[in-house]
């Protein structure tokens, strides 16, 4: 029987030399100590031996049983090392996924750097706003009809004496006596970017939205210099080959009003399915009414100036290349759209 105990005890740490995982070694576990492992079965067979035999062969199955178990355990660390060793520490881990700014403020840092080069500084004025500079200060007194077109947001608050109803700001223009008053003597030369609220939602329309408003005010400006301004603004926002044109329309606070277009960038000016005619439209514009001026304490015989106010998000649904079929999905939360910009 001693035999049989050593030949069991080599064959148990061969296979433990040569296992490969700590699963490999749990199954030799199993195999020797088991409910009918090797050495479990000899423990049994000790009551066979002759008497006097019996306890020297309990004493040496002992010995063999923690020699084996000592080496499973060792080998379970050197596995446990290995793995260790195998770690990389130059290999890059994994990044977390990390946001980018969004694509209307990828736009308006575009639209503040085109005209930051020619000289207009950036202001921006309150989002929520009195009437006063809203609408009576811009020649649109109360209760006059052309209000109607702004779809007003009213907060609901005390009203103020002197400047009416607090109202979310339905457009940039708010920014052109607030900021006469500010300057106080021109020059003038303001870009005000901001965000609108307007009572509006469908595909080309949502109720918060943001707008440019340009405001030139100096001694001798004209239609020509408001001309300039916007063909600097197409080229370089739409690029060198786009034009524009101006077309006759109506706002209280300029006179004369413009509707400005852009050739249209799908098919230079030819006329295609994207345009109207070879155009699109791209905002209002126009001289600042002397009204306008004489609520910014500005003498509208000395000096004279140019506003124009467009959307953010319809300049940059005009790009190229950026194919957005509805305004609506710039505001949405869907990464697989949001990535692409
Ligand atoms: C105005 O708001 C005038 N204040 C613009 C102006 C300024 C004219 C200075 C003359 C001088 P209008 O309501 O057309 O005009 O709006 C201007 C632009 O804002 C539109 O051309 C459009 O691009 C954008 N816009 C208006 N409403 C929405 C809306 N609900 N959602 C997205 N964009 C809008």
């Amino acid at each position: 029987m001693q035999e049989e105990i050593l030949s069991i005890k080599n064959q148990a740490m061969a296979q433990i030399m040569s296992s490969k995982d700590a699963a490999e070694l749990e199954q030799i576990r199993i195999d020797y100590f088991g409910r009918s492992g090797k050495l479990t079965n000899l423990i049994k067979k000790i009551k066979e031996a002759p008497e006097d035999q019996r306890k020297q062969i309990g004493l040496t199955i002992n010995e063999v049983k923690k020699s084996i178990e000592e080496l499973i355990s060792n080998q379970k660390n050197s596995f446990k090392e290995s793995v260790r060793e195998w770690f990389d520490p130059t290999v890059p881990g994994i990044k977390p996924a990390i946001g980018h700014v969004h694509l209307v403020t990828q736009t308006i840092e575009e639209i503040s750097r085109i005209f930051g080069r020619i000289g207009f500084e950036r202001a921006r004025y309150p989002e929520v706003e009195w009437d006063w500079f809203a609408f009576e200060a811009l020649n649109m007194p109360k209760g006059h009809p052309a209000r109607d077109e702004w779809e007003t947001f009213f907060v609901d608050a005390p009203e103020n004496s002197r400047f009416g109803k607090m109202v979310l700001t339905p457009h940039t223009s708010n920014g052109q006596v607030r900021e006469m008053l500010k300057v106080k003597t021109p020059p003038i030369r303001m870009i005000n970017i901001a965000k609108c609220y307007r009572r509006q939602l469908d595909i080309s329309h949502i109720p918060m939205f943001h707008q440019f408003e340009g405001l030139v005010i100096d001694k001798g400006i004209s239609i020509v210099n408001l001309k300039g301004t916007l063909d600097y603004f197409a080229k370089s926002f739409f690029g060198a080959e786009r034009k524009t044109r101006l077309r006759p329309y109506h706002f209280q606070f300029t006179e004369p009003s413009f509707e400005i277009d852009v050739s249209c960038g799908v098919c230079g000016g030819k006329g295609c399915k994207v345009c109207k005619g070879g155009w699109l439209e791209l905002g209002g514009a126009g001289m600042v009414h002397p009204n306008v001026l004489k609520a910014g304490n500005i003498d509208s015989k000395k000096y004279s100036g140019f506003a124009f106010g467009w959307g953010v998000e319809r300049v940059l649904m005009m790009k190229d290349g950026i194919n957005i079929p509805d305004l609506r999905m710039i505001y949405s939360t869907d990464l697989r759209f949001l990535t692409q910009f």
